[in-house]
């Protein structure tokens, strides 16, 4: 049987024939002009994309109403100013051989912008989920106002040279707000029942095909399940997608959670497998006849292929696989799949980066994604000799790209194997992904000529002796040395020393510092059956997020397994059995505590930096060892060196 022949097969979507099953779902990028039209960078980064060979191609959230953006950046269509980048859009999506329909976007209460300004309306006064302030009820003349405003986006969309639309109803935005009850207590007859419920986006539906024609291919974007108590089921919307379909829906993408359901679940976490949400889409197959696109953790086109075959969905939407790698169609294709760099779901770079800083889209593992204007082709005008110092993602990143760009590359890493943090990071649950990155980015460097010398540890002689044209300084981050009574005793051990299975624990564990090291350890703990472990961290509240998925997920987990958090908590004395900590300005004794795991963190280590200026040569220090920091800052700064070579 031929490989990939499901996923590769062209599907018909109303008059939109799609030459494969792959779909780059919309991904809100930021990347737009600050007035939310088309950027040269916004079209460099579709490029990329679309040159992995996606069939179908759903462009970002794209305003209808200036009261609905997200943003002022973020990409509009309710204005001909909008027309030129949106037509420069369509034209090199298709002159790579893709089909491109854009998603119709209302964001009702979930703006923040909005919501500061007083222009947020939705069809209840009731607070937004993430921004917690509540918008103005709709009139039944906003409700007119915005039939209208989807429909003329609709219009634009056909003039640009879209190959159809997308409903964004997905996600807790205003359509989705129509949906839920925690959104929608109307009185009129757009509240009520499900079906009631979806009263305004079937009159949103029949509007735009009245626009469009009949030829012209409508999407919806669906949140299969609301996934928040209280909220609608799957079995609602069993309900309601074949009145959809009635009124000339002619796909349904079948998505998941909203921005307010916990874990950020929409962009799941690690924790979450590959696929674990294609029985939604296999829940609206049974109740309707149109294609139907499954999403959630895709990063395997082989894989994607068996749900296809055996009926879960028509089509397999790879979102952030797209970001890590837009090859990996390509590579599967051509029989090469093992180089696909697999998205880690960390969220690091692109979603929470989006909502949480305010910034461009990016990728933790791909520094070219979101930075294709500045990316370096390569090779450079002069081949040097570089050396890099130290082996964590941000050295091992440096190494890659500067080989890529054909610099002679040595890597040095005082540890017996590469990887810095990372490896005891990937020994925590669910995080094996991580190791795997680790390798495959090491065979890549390799295989571009990076010689690698683990268990070297670069000296100031040896820099003066050898002379390298340029370094790279990636010796990462010191542990802080923890000046405490007892520390030296021998149930006193190393968070990294538990991670990398070289202590075995004891069964009363205590873990100085509750940051991300010390949590992943308790996790690890946990789930080797450790019942009693007890965090103290110095801080007044844990410095590891709940409003990031993998940290919601850390936190509930932790708490399930019955792990003790002390906050404002200073351990000032290690016993035999016992550990004195001093909470709120109160000293405590804790006990019994026959296993003490030191997680209190690291500085910054950039010793060699004098060699480096004393002997001129030309450097870049990156990563943690400029300061502690995360995956995501540590292989930007990397690549960036390389490219700055
Ligand atoms: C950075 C980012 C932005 C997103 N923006 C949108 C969007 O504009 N519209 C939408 O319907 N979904 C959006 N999503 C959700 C994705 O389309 C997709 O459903 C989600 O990432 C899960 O798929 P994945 O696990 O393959 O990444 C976004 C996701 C990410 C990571």
């Amino acid at each position: 049987m031929k490989r990939l022949e499901h996923l590769l097969a062209p599907i018909k979507v109303r008059n939109m024939v799609i030459a494969n099953r792959v779909v780059m779902p919309p991904m809100g990028t930021f990347l737009g002009n600050d007035d939310g039209t088309v950027s040269e960078a916004s079209l460099a980064y579709l490029k990329r994309r679309v040159m992995g060979g996606a069939g179908l191609i759903v462009q970002e959230i794209t305003a209808i109403h200036p009261d609905g953006a997200a943003s002022p950046a973020q990409l509009g269509i309710y204005e001909d100013r909008f027309m030129p980048g949106l037509r420069q859009v369509t034209k090199t999506v298709h002159e790579l051989g893709s089909k491109i329909i854009v998603q119709l976007h209302h964001a009702g209460r979930e703006s923040q912008y909005q919501l500061q300004k007083g222009t947020a309306v939705a069809p209840s006064a009731i607070p937004s989920m993430v921004f917690k302030q509540a918008p103005r009820e709709m009139t039944e003349d906003d409700i007119r106002d915005i039939i209208t405003a989807f429909g003329d986006g609709a219009v634009r969309a056909r003039e640009a040279g879209y190959d159809g639309v997308e409903l964004h109803a997905a996600h807790g935005y205003l359509l989705a707000q129509f949906l839920s009850v925690h959104a929608n207590q109307r009185q009129d007859q757009y509240g009520g029942d499900i079906v009631r419920r979806a009263r305004f986006i079937i009159e949103v539906l029949e509007e735009v095909r009245r626009r469009v024609g009949d030829d012209y291919p409508i999407s919806i974007r669906l949140s299969v399940d609301e996934w928040i108590k209280g909220g609608y089921t799957p079995e609602d919307m069993q309900l309601v997608v074949p009145v959809l379909v009635k009124h000339g829906c002619d796909m349904i993408s079948a998505s998941f959670g909203t921005h307010g359901s916990p874990a950020g679940i929409t962009q799941a976490p690690i924790e979450y497998e590959q696929g674990f949400n294609v029985g939604l889409a296999r829940k609206m197959k049974e109740v309707v006849d149109v294609p139907v696109v499954g999403v959630g953790r895709f990063t395997d086109p082989f894989f994607a292929d068996e749900c296809i075959a055996r009926g879960d969905a028509d089509l397999i939407a790879f979102g952030r696989q797209h970001l890590a790698d837009p090859d990996f169609l390509k590579n599967a294709r051509e029989g090469h799949p093992e180089d696909t760099i697999e998205c880690l779901a960390c969220n690091q770079g692109c979603f929470e980066r989006l909502l949480i800083e305010n910034g461009t889209i990016r990728c933790a593992i791909n520094p070219e994604t979101g930075q294709e204007l500045i990316y370096p082709a390569g090779p450079a005008e002069t081949s040097r000799k570089v050396w890099v110092i130290g082996g964590g993602p941000g050295g091992l990143t440096a190494a890659y790209e500067a080989a890529r760009l054909g610099h002679k590359v040595i890597l040095f890493e005082k540890e017996s194997e590469v990887g810095g943090q990372v490896r005891y990071a990937a020994m925590a649950p669910n995080k094996d992904p991580y190791g795997k990155w680790i390798n495959g980015l090491t065979k890549r460097a390799e295989k571009l000529g990076v010689k690698i010398n683990t268990g070297t540890e670069v000296t100031g002689d040896m820099i003066r002796q050898e002379q390298p044209e340029a370094v790279i300084l990636a010796t990462g981050g010191k542990q802080v040395p923890l000046e405490i009574d007892g520390r030296n005793l021998s149930h006193v051990t190393d968070a990294y020393e538990i991670l990398a299975g070289r202590t075995a624990p004891g069964k009363h564990i205590l873990i100085v510092g509750g940051g991300l090291v010390g949590m992943e350890t308790a996790d690890y703990l946990a789930a080797r059956g450790c019942n009693d472990i007890t965090l103290a961290e110095q801080l007044r509240r844990s410095p590891v997020l709940k409003l990031t998925s993998h940290g919601y997920m850390l936190h509930s987990r932790l708490k399930k397994a019955g792990c003790k958090m002390l906050f404002n908590a200073r351990v000032t004395g290690i016993d035999k059995d016992a550990v004195t900590v001093i909470i709120d300005d109160q000293e405590q004794i804790l006990a019994p505590v026959d296993q003490v795991v030191i997680a209190t963190g690291t500085r910054s280590n950039a010793e060699l930096e004098n060699v480096l200026k004393e002997m001129a040569i030309d450097y870049k220090i990156v990563g943690d060892a400029v300061e502690v920091r995360r995956i995501v800052e540590a292989t930007d700064e990397g690549a960036k060196a390389a490219w700055a070579l």
